[in-house]
């Protein structure tokens, strides 16, 4: 009998979440839901309720169920997978599809079955999970099944991971669960410092993508802001330049460049000289900081470059595991 049972690839990311088909992109959205609280009903799922983020009344209550990485409202997120599932899926009765979540590094058992169990909830018929960065590396074609040392570096909404494969397997990795957030924080407490004015964590994050960069000597621009000042409690607006958020952002460098020290402490030998000759990938949304490939290569002597895909290649990974059960049986994650 043919075998009609559908597989999704879906990355459940803090920001985003990624679900893929077949190579095929089916969905990029934040993963937010927006919640009636009295009737504790869903309103909105996906972009619509990120959109509604800082601007509802207190009934209604945005939620962003992962943080850092891992499920930190239940209910929530399996009633977000479900949501998105059946609207690329219709009727689960009888067509459940097969499902390959992403996990972050090194998280524990407990968090990892709620991620299982939130599959299953969600309609899968069955769920296996992979750990993002073998994913991102199978999404972005890394030659990873001979023995020879590849390294990626993820960097996410919530978490940052670093992780050295060989083998279909991951053989030494960091996380540490910080991520853009972080950076979008520093960015509030550093104009906050420097010019008395309190951002939301939203405005950051735009400044960031808009006019941010890792280091100096990048195109300069500027963006005007609306925040709050801190003295009188008022509206104020503020021009911020490149060279700000330059300037904030650079502890939350340091720290990448930290865990990425510490994951080459335990890399062997034979696969650091490879890394060296191949260089290190970078994925993840935090990756289009402008002038990250420049700061990164700088600080670790390494040559470190952008993929073509770096938001949703650990959603296409994960999707391409799923024909890849017996060549990854042992390296993904037991629940
Ligand atoms: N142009 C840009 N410059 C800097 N950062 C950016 C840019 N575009 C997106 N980002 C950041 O990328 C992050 C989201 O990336 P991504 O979607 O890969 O995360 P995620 O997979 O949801 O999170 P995680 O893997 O940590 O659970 C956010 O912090 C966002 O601010
Ligand atoms: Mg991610």
């Amino acid at each position: 009998m043919a075998n009609f049972t559908r597989g999704l690839g879906i990355d459940l990311g803090t920001t985003n979440t990624v679900i893929v088909e077949n190579g095929q992109v089916l969905l990029h959205e934040p993963t937010a839901v927006s919640v009636l609280i009295d009737e504790w009903k869903m309103i909105e799922v996906g972009q619509a309720a990120k959109d509604m983020t800082g601007r509802v009344p207190d009934s209604i209550e945005v939620f962003y169920p992962i943080q850092n990485g891992v499920i930190a409202e239940y209910e929530i997120t399996e009633n977000f997978l479900k949501y998105q599932i059946h609207k690329l899926v219709g009727s689960m009765l009888l067509f459940r599809p097969n499902l390959m979540l992403t996990v972050p590094y090194g998280i524990t058992s407990v968090e990892r079955r709620a991620v299982h169990e939130a599959g299953l909830g969600a309609g899968g018929r069955e769920v296996a999970l992979i750990e993002a960065p073998l994913a991102a590396a199978l999404g972005i074609d890394l030659p990873i099944a001979p023995p020879s040392g590849n390294m990626l570096i993820c960097l996410g909404g919530g978490t940052n991971q670093v992780a050295v494969l060989a083998m279909n397997s991951i053989i030494a990795a960091e996380i540490d669960r910080g991520g853009g957030n972080k950076i979008d924080q520093d960015i509030v407490d550093h104009v906050r410092k420097t010019y008395g004015v309190i951002l939301s964590h939203f405005s950051a994050e735009v400044v960031k993508m808009r006019v941010g960069a890792a280091v100096e000597g990048i195109e300069d621009s500027e963006m005007e802001v609306q925040g709050q000042d801190q003295v009188t409690g008022l509206p104020r607006s503020i021009t911020l330049r490149t060279q700000d958020i330059v300037d904030a952002v650079q502890e939350g460098l340091q720290l990448i460049t930290k865990l990425v020290r510490r994951t080459l402490e335990k890399t062997p030998p034979e696969l650091i000289s490879d890394i060296m000759d191949r260089g290190v990938a970078l994925c993840g949304g935090g990756t289009q900081l402008r002038g990250i490939e420049r700061y990164l290569t700088k600080e670790l002597g390494i040559p470190a470059y952008l993929v073509d895909n770096p938001t949703t290649c650990a959603a296409e990974g994960a999707a391409r595991a799923l024909g890849m059960m017996d060549e990854l049986r042992r390296s993904l994650p037991t629940t």
